[in-house]
């Protein structure tokens, strides 16, 4: 079972050669996802779980980005992108998908890349989700959708359980119904990565009755 402080240990370690595998494989998606994000002049973007911040070159230069991650060693390596690669301003934090530390509401573009196969409790990311956007905001995410039949999903199945252990990812969330049931709106797909492995995924947040409640306490964690 995946918990935070296997995702520490695991994104902790291999940050430092994360970018040799992860850049040029997915580097198509995380272009794709900014793309379908279509950020306007001025706006502010959250980007979750941005790991080592090789999304962060293709963000336009004229907003700003509030990017954050949970392992202290992903963001390390970001630090260096931000200097030398990101043409907008951003600033980094550590922080907990499932706790954050803004206010409702604060949020007009929200994504995030690969990450909601990681973390321990997706409701509750979603539901944090959904409380820091706006009502109408619009959301991207680089997600693997599960897959019911046929060889990949065999494949998938075989392993699943042993990179699940290594606390690096996990298969076995059905995210499309989970989205269906905060009553996002305006869903959509399309497929990204080698043989359709993964799917940018962009909805609209509710401007009523989602289930996005604030608990009250939002701690940072350091
Ligand atoms: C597969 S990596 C993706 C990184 C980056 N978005 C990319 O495109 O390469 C997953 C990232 O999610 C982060 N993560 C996992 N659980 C998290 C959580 N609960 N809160 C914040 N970040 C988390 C990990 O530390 C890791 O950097």
């Amino acid at each position: 079972m995946i918990t935070l402080s296997t995702i520490r240990q695991t994104y902790d370690r291999c940050s430092s050669f994360y970018d040799l595998f992860f850049k040029p494989w997915l580097e198509f998606g995380r272009r794709q996802a900014i793309e379908n994000l279509r950020p306007k002049p001025g706006q502010t973007v959250l980007e979750i779980g941005v790991g080592t911040g090789l999304s962060l070159e293709f963000y336009p230069p004229d907003v700003r980005v509030v990017a954050f991650d949970y392992s202290h060693g992903m963001l390390t390596e970001s630090k260096g992108k931000v200097a030398s690669e990101a043409p907008c301003p951003v600033d980094l934090l550590q922080m907990d998908v499932q706790a954050m530390a803004f206010p409702d509401g604060s949020f007009d573009r929200i994504m995030a890349a690969y990450v909601l196969t990681v973390v321990p409790d997706i409701h509750q990311a979603m539901r944090e989700i959904l409380r820091v956007a706006r009502p109408g905001a619009r959301v991207v995410l680089i997600n693997h959708l599960t897959r019911r039949s046929g060889l990949l999903a065999w494949v998938e199945n075989l392993f699943h359980p042993v990179f699940a252990r290594l606390g690096l990812f996990t298969l076995d969330r059905d995210l499309l119904s989970i989205l269906e049931s905060y009553g996002v709106e305006e869903l959509q797909t399309e497929p990204t990565s080698w043989l359709g492995l993964h799917h940018v995924i962009a909805f609209t947040v509710p401007t009523t009755g989602s289930d996005g409640a604030a608990s009250g306490r939002h701690p940072v964690i350091r």
